[in-house]
């Protein structure tokens, strides 16, 4: 069934697992909603408690879409319409899959290295799942890389990207990313706005708790 209130027909769902919103995921969440809207597609943000209160800029992010009940639940009744994004998928995503698949289902977790395998709580769920290659992404870039293949139908490794990049934090530190980020048209990796602030702040946080 068409999703009328996307034009694109596409919905890309980010099942949140945890019970807090890190400030991290509030930032991956505001840019996936952004960009969802920027090319005419929803972004459902899934499972989120009754108890958590979105900060004031996500509630009122265009194009999304928050709901407390859970993947299942929603969509009853299009089951093989879901495609889960799982790093230990056995097939990658190709753009033929944006003919097969609407609903593009993501974990609303924070990575972790090495990873946990958090995954696994969506997998179970029996949903048909796709590999975005073999290096962990962050959730923003996992929806970003599915965007682009399915909707603009770029194949995963057409796609510039650039492994564990090296942030600057200051002058004598930096710290390595785990992750695989998509490039931008400047030739950097693309992060949410505000993350590279967030990353130094608790990065120089860490270090002055070791001192
Ligand atoms: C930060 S990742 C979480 C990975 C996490 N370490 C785990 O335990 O599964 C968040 C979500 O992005 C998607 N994702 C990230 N990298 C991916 C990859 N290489 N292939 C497919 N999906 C990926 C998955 O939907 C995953 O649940």
């Amino acid at each position: 069934m068409a999703n009328l209130n996307s034009p694109t027909g596409k919905t890309f769902v980010v099942e949140h697992l945890d019970p807090e919103l890190e400030e991290w995921s509030s930032l991956e969440y505001f840019a996936i909603a952004s960009e969802c809207h920027e090319s005419g597609a929803q972004f459902l943000l899934s499972s989120v408690p009754q108890s958590l209160e979105l900060p004031e800029r996500l509630q009122q992010a265009k194009s999304l879409k928050v709901e407390t009940r859970g993947i299942e639940e929603i969509y009853a009744n299009q089951k093989d319409r879901v495609c889960l994004l799982d790093p230990a998928a056995s097939r990658d995503l190709s753009p033929d899959d944006g003919d097969t698949f609407d609903i593009f289902l993501f974990g609303g977790i924070l990575g972790d290295d090495p990873p946990r395998d958090r995954t696994s709580e969506l997998r179970k769920k029996g949903y048909q799942g796709r590999r975005l290659g073999p290096v962990q992404m962050t959730t923003d870039t996992a929806v970003r890389v599915t965007r682009i293949v399915v909707q603009d139908r770029v194949a995963v490794d057409k796609i510039p990207s650039v492994d564990h990049p090296e942030l600057k934090i200051n002058e004598n530190e930096s710290t390595e990313m785990p992750f695989r980020y998509v490039l931008g048209k400047d030739g950097q990796p693309i992060m949410p706005e505000g993350m590279v602030d967030l990353i130094k702040k608790d990065s120089e946080k860490g270090l002055s708790d070791l001192l």
